[in-house]
């Protein structure tokens, strides 16, 4: 959703014109779209903040930007305020559509604030002081110029941070990180307070969009090349669009109506919540033909009374059933999750049930993630907190098994023939292509750039643990 975020504040900037700096050095401007879900992005977020002080000192023109679900809390909105003054425009999520505006009022009011220094400057005209070192070089000048900016930046700030009351803002524009493929949001928000999740506080209350529009901007984008859409949502499962004629459509009705769009080749979605997974979205993975057999579906725990404590209101039998349903109507799907390990309370036992879990469903790949206290969510109060220690004790115990039967699920690949959508050249180089099976499994391969863009059949000849290798037979 992050990433979707800031495609579509580069799309806005450049339409304005504005071009991607190459090397960090060189911008005009930085933007950082924070995340708040885990602990590290908020400490790389304030280490990234600081460096950037350096640019502003250097160019007292430097424009300093923070936006993101970070912003939406107010005890970072308020830390930022008060302890980085260089900081020139803070947004939330909620007020995306509005950056280019304010860019344009720092602008003005910087412009402001220079013609009255120089009437102050001109005001006081008399002879360039020296300091003590006998310096009174344009140099000097200069450096004293930046300091005072970069202490002075608040005074031309721009702060937009609203709450999600306002309507959904259609048609922004997005430069895409990928030709081919392309996220699209179906809905905002999130009502399902998973009880160590900030998401619903930052993000705020479900909201879905008209079915017409997600319908004509995947249109859009397939007569400008892209073939793959990933349809996006905190929990796409409960998406509750309404027509122009006023009647209501779910998650399946989406799915069935997108299938029929000409020229489109695939359909992903992310993220689903087990406890909405209804028999006509498994039956929809049956009868779409485009709808990849791919499924990210987010467990957390494999205790039931630790998935009581999280809110996630389904038990561990609930499911394996699930999985166990979602397999037999697509025997090939692969299956993906994220775990959290070390919630508050969490005992061995518990996270033993979660190792057994993982061995019995035999996960393709997993994201899994270190507990950690979000403040103002229900478990930050919790009292058990487990030790770091033991989480990561259990973290690495998990992730060995996790990594195990990845290597397992891509190595029973070889061999297979794989229709793999052509993204473009490898990261690797050498005259190689990366792409991914329908089961989002990433394949490299020699092969010719122009071919991306494609869906071609590739024999994988080798794997490992997170990607495979193969050559293309037609
Ligand atoms: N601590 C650790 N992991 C978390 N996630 C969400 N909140 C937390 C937290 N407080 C994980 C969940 C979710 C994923 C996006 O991030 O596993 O599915
Ligand atoms: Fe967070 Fe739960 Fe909502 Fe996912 S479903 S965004 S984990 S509250």
């Amino acid at each position: 959703m992050n990433e979707h975020d800031s495609e579509t504040i580069s799309g806005m900037l450049q339409q304005r014109g504005y071009m991607e700096a190459l090397e960090r050095d060189a911008a005009d401007i930085a933007i950082i779209n924070t995340c708040s879900v885990r602990e590290n992005a908020d400490k790389r977020f304030f280490g990234t903040l600081g460096q950037l002080k350096k640019l502003k000192v250097k160019n007292p023109d430097f424009v300093t930007c923070v936006c993101g679900c970070m912003m939406q809390q107010e005890h970072i909105t308020e830390a930022v305020k008060q302890k980085y003054p260089w900081v020139d425009i803070i947004f939330g999520t909620h007020n995306i559509h509005e950056f280019p505006d304010m860019l344009e009022q720092l602008y003005e009011a910087r412009a402001a604030k220079a013609a009255g220094s120089e009437q102050d400057a001109e005001a006081a005209e008399g002879p360039v002081p020296t300091d003590s070192a006998g310096l009174c070089t344009e140099d000097r000048r200069a450096y004293n110029i930046a300091k005072h900016d970069v202490r002075s930046a608040k005074d031309t700030r721009v702060v937009r941070v609203y709450d999600d009351k306002k309507e959904i803002v259609e048609g922004l524009p997005a430069k895409r990180l990928y030709r081919h493929k392309s996220f699209v949001n179906i809905m905002f928000g999130c009502n399902n307070f998973c009880s160590y999740c900030i998401v619903p506080y930052t993000r705020g209350r479900e909201k879905s969009r008209m079915p017409e529009d997600i319908i004509d901007e995947v249109k859009n984008l397939v007569a400008d090349d892209v073939r793959e859409v990933t349809l996006l949502g905190q929990n796409v499962n409960s998406y509750k669009g309404v027509d122009a004629r006023g009647r209501q459509w779910d998650f399946t009705d989406l799915i069935y109506a997108l299938n029929d769009v000409d020229g489109l080749e695939r359909i992903r979605f992310m993220t689903s919540h087990p406890k909405d997974l209804s028999d006509r979205l498994i039956k929809a993975f049956v009868e779409c033909r485009k709808l990849c057999n791919y499924i990210h579906l987010p467990v957390q725990a494999g205790s039931t009374e630790v998935l009581a404590r999280m809110n996630r209101k389904y038990t561990r039998e609930q499911y394996i059933e699930l999985v166990r349903k979602l397999r037999e109507a697509v025997p090939d799907i692969a299956i993906s999750t994220d775990i959290i390990v070390g919630f508050p309370g969490e005992t061995e036992e518990d996270f033993e049930d979660t190792l057994k879990l993982a061995e019995e469903i035999r996960y393709d790949s997993a994201f899994t993630f270190l507990y950690s206290i979000r403040k103002g969510t229900p478990a930050a109060e919790y009292e058990d907190q487990i030790p770091e220690t033991v989480k990561h004790e259990r973290f690495n115990r998990l992730v060995d098994i996790m990594n195990a039967c990845s290597r397992e699920k891509n190595a029973a690949y070889v061999g297979r023939t794989e229709k793999v959508l052509i993204e473009g050249e490898s990261k690797k180089g050498s005259g190689m292509l990366t792409g991914r099976t329908e089961t989002f499994k990433l394949v490299d391969f020699p092969g010719d750039p122009a071919l991306a863009g494609q869906i071609r059949n590739v024999k994988i000849t080798d794997s490992n643990t997170f990607s495979l290798k193969g050559e293309l037979i037609d």
